[in-house]
């Protein structure tokens, strides 16, 4: 039945528990799992009663449950959204994958490389399936960026800059393990690979650090990223950034949502000589306009304008949903939650050694 081009209503459905009701939850997975005509929620549970009740009542459910084991015994379902302090999400996903269900987990996918191991033991063991929630590669503007990195124009990518100041962190850790692992995953899905990182830290305020790293990814593209916790969570400027450079032509995403593409630069060859002309600075360019994409904020009524569409919830969620009921892998997974873990913990060795730390050295 059409609804929307982005909505759709199936007769499939993934019965799913939501697990861990807190903010990220109620103010925008929930709206995401609401939208999402192939989802029937069947339990919800926080140890916060009043945050589960909430919950349970916006997905019409007679009741809320505050103990996970006791929903996975009480509840039939085929998989649990896992939206939980992130020391605890992947013990739970564990528990929920031995349970018999496939599991959607909030990045990161852990903190510690112990539980990511793990729970990927659990995974072997079940068959079951997982997926990551790392959104950003979802979002309009850097799945924008993806595509144009992918073009026939880009050429081959020769530098990948990331700049993330965000506010308050409780620890430099929850800074580079917790809020820095989307921008490690970006690297990763826009570029390669990363070989090797050097790393620098500065604490700006007490308890409140940036790291400046350098990397080299495996195919040779070098890149550096910027992560703080010195800056504001409220402020529309200077807060995401992340930048590529192809040949002649770069494409960026500021705070995640302006996508701007400068295309390169038509070469006029007015010399006699022609091509030869190419390899001198005196070649004459014609420069090309800049693509731009800006999200239109005063149209939130529009599904592709909302905030779990502009950020990529909606459609990581579906992906992964899609994945499990064509009994497919997701297409982020366990493997790109435990390499972002890497790269945060080679930033976090080259500090302390303060040397030049290989991803492969993190095991
Ligand atoms: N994708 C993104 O950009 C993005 C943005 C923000 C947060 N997140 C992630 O979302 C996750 C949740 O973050 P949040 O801000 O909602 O945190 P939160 O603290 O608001 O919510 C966590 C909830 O878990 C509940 N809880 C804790 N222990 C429990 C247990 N043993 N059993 C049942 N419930 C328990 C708490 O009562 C709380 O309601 C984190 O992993 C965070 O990294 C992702």
């Amino acid at each position: 039945m059409f609804l929307f081009p982005e909505l759709e209503i199936t007769e499939k459905k993934l019965r799913a528990v939501l697990v861990g009701c807190g903010e990220q939850a109620t103010c925008l997975m929930h709206d995401a799992i609401s939208y999402n005509g192939e989802i029937e929620v069947v339990g919800v549970c926080d140890m916060n009663k009043d945050r589960a009740d909430f919950a349970a009542k916006r997905f019409g459910l007679d009741r809320s449950w505050q103990d996970l084991d006791e929903m996975l015994a009480k509840v039939e379902a085929d998989a649990a959204f896992v939206i939980m302090v992130p020391k605890l999400a992947p013990i739970l996903a564990k528990k929920c994958v031995e349970a018999g269900l496939h599991v959607y987990t909030e990045k990161p996918l852990g903190t510690e490389l112990a539980d990511i191991y793990a729970l990927g033991e659990a995974l072997e063991k079940t068959g079951k399936k997982l997926g990551v929630s790392f959104n950003k590669r979802f979002g309009l503007a850097y799945s924008g960026m993806k595509n144009a990195i992918d073009s026939d124009i880009f050429g081959k990518p020769g530098v990948f800059n990331a700049r993330f100041i965000g506010g308050y962190r409780s620890s430099p850790t929850d800074l580079l393990r917790v809020g820095s692992c989307h921008f490690f995953d970006l690297a990763r899905y826009m570029i390669g690979e990363i070989d090797e990182i050097f790393a620098y830290k500065f604490e700006q305020a007490p308890g409140q650090h940036i790291f400046s790293a350098t990397a080299q990814f495996e195919n040779g593209c070098v890149g550096s990223f910027t992560m703080g916790s010195t800056g504001s969570w409220a402020c529309g400027y200077g807060m995401e950034a992340v930048e590529v450079r192809g040949d002649r032509n770069m494409v960026s995403a500021d705070n995640g949502r302006d996508f701007m593409w400068q295309k390169p630069s038509r070469i006029m060859n007015l010399y006699k000589d022609g091509a030869s002309a190419q390899n001198t600075q005196a070649v004459a360019e014609e420069a090309v306009p800049v693509e731009i994409l800006r999200n239109n904020y005063s149209n939130p009524g529009k599904v592709t304008e909302s905030t779990f569409f502009i950020n990529g919830n909606f459609q990581a969620i579906r992906a992964f949903v899609k994945a499990i009921l064509n009994g497919e892998e997701p297409p982020v997974g366990y493997n790109d939650g435990l390499m972002a873990l890497k790269i945060a913990l080679a930033i976090e060795k080259s500090v302390a050694e303060k040397r030049a730390v290989k991803i492969s050295e993190i095991v």
